[in-house]
């Protein structure tokens, strides 16, 4: 078990406390640092939401959220006791200027390192943050977390980042974006740039393509109104993959401060060719979910899933082709995937080696395979680089696909620290290397939006699919026209 040095006493006001993303997410992260002994036994969650809960009331939820998702071997009876003590609830209209904002003002301690964590939709973000200037909350020692999605436009994306800088500065604010918290993402760094063979073999001479897949077997669930609002596009591609994408094509940066990091992504983004509109129609391929079946149960379809309309334009499924105008990456196509109901839950990096230019070997020696470096994010999360090697044997020179393989679980032993557990510590710590700049979100959204446009400038609908299904045909021409195929599995 690696060393954990805890952080600066803190308070923590946690905005949405009532809601799925504190209860599934952030109480169960907190509680794990608390565990492992990095966040002091002194700091305080100070829960703030609209219901009528007191601290025993709001401690009984918190405690039955841990007993819901924590692992069962990992919730500790006396420990998760003592965590629910450092928690106090305050009942507050954070919306509501004349709220009784001057409770929350005494609870906190003006000494401290204090976090503002905003789980609550989007479209608050400026009242609140304008709540907490107004009110005098906001001290040198503060910073201010935000969720995604910042917006749903680049316009939407710039008034929120407006509203929010007017109170916060720059450096106090923390845009999360909960896939660069993974601990295989942050591996990408290390692979990179802790060793010296890849960055070598790390551009157009070398690659022939990137492949990026995140694929999830659920469906909408209970969050259709939000996500029939946004579709495959904004929620997945504008933050998550657009951000993996950078880590794989940016410089490297001269440090890892977080500007130094960040100024490296941004040029990515800045390099990513806009699409023209017809080209939006093209070299995009957007899917809907119909009912079919995932790990042979029956499963509804998109509409059925919604509860309500009887018909959506939102794609559930979306296949595109990415051009990064630069010398690096000159020719060198990222083809994202990502959807809802898929066959299997996965998320993953492939770099696609160029086949060798000649090859010495008799030409029944083997089905070649070229270089892949396989990067899994999730689940069993870990690298596999596919290599040709000899079979073993006196039988002639026959040669088969094999694997250099690190599952990072296997080797290191440990449980796999959800995301939020890093990304919330790092607000405490001030160290935004992990977190999207202002000018980043604007710049996605900058490249998104001429798609957005273009998909709404037209009637046609996003193709059917069937749950359980890679998506819909077309995703798999996209890619085969240029002589090319998703990766499958593994060597
Ligand atoms: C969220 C999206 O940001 O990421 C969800 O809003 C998606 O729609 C989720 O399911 C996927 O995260 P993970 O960590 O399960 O891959």
């Amino acid at each position: 078990m690696p060393k954990i040095i805890p952080v600066a006493t803190f308070d923590c006001v946690v905005f949405g406390a009532t809601g799925d993303l504190t209860l599934r997410k952030l109480l169960p992260a907190l509680y794990y640092r608390f565990r492992d002994g990095q966040m002091p036994a002194d700091s305080r969650i100070i829960a703030a939401a609209r219901s009528n809960l007191t601290d025993d009331s709001y401690r009984e939820r918190a405690s039955k959220a841990l007993r819901e998702h924590v692992a069962r071997e990992d919730l500790d009876a006396d420990v998760a006791g003592r965590f629910c003590r450092q928690l106090c609830y305050v009942r507050l209209d954070a919306t509501d200027p004349g709220g009784d904002w001057q409770t929350l003002k005494d609870v906190l301690d003006p000494d401290r390192v204090r976090v503002f964590y905003l789980a609550t939709s989007p479209d608050l973000y400026g009242r609140i943050c304008r709540n907490l200037g107004e009110h005098e909350l906001v001290s040198e020692q503060s910073r201010v977390v935000l969720e995604k999605p910042i917006g749903h436009d680049l316009a939407s994306a710039r008034e929120i980042n407006d509203e929010v800088g007017a109170v916060f500065s720059e450096a106090q604010t923390f845009r999360i974006d909960h896939y660069l918290g993974k601990e295989t993402v942050q591996n990408l760094l290390a692979l990179r740039f802790a060793n010296t063979i890849f960055e070598r073999l790390w551009n157009a001479d070398v690659i022939d393509h990137v492949q990026i897949t995140v694929a999830e077997t659920v469906g909408v669930e209970e969050r259709g109104g939000y996500y029939d609002h946004s579709g495959a596009l904004r929620d997945m591609v504008q933050n998550h993959m657009l951000q993996l994408l950078c880590l794989i094509a940016m410089d490297p940066p001269v440090s890892l401060e977080a500007d130094r990091v960040r100024d490296e992504k941004l040029k990515v983004l800045r390099a990513l060719r806009p699409f023209e509109p017809h080209e939006a129609l093209t070299l995009t391929v957007r899917g809907q979910y119909m009912h079919g079946a995932i790990d042979g149960k029956p499963v509804p379809g998109y509409i059925a899933d919604l509860n309500g309309p009887e018909n959506s334009a939102t794609e559930t499924f979306l296949a595109l082709k990415a051009d990064v105008r630069t010398w690096r990456w000159a020719n060198v196509p990222f083809y994202l995937r990502t959807g809802k109901r898929l066959p299997q839950k996965v998320s993953e990096i492939v770099i696609q080696y160029r086949a060798l230019p000649f090859s010495i070997f008799p030409a029944d020696a083997a089905e070649w395979t070229p270089n892949k470096l396989i990067i899994r994010l999730q689940p069993e999360e870990g690298m596999r680089l596919a290599m040709m090697t000899k079979d073993p044997g006196p039988g002639g020179l026959r040669l088969s696909p094999t694997a250099l393989d690190i599952r990072f679980e296997k080797t290191f032993g440990m449980r796999f620290p959800d995301a939020y557990e890093r990304l919330l510590m790092d607000t405490v710590r001030g160290n935004a290397t992990l977190f999207m700049r202002r000018d980043e979100v604007e710049a996605a959204w900058a490249w998104v939006e001429p798609i957005l446009e273009a998909w709404g400038s037209r009637p046609d609908t996003p193709r059917p699919y069937s749950a359980g299904t890679w998506g819909p045909t077309a995703a798999i021409a996209l890619i085969e026209r240029d002589g090319r195929t998703w990766h499958e599995e593994v060597v």
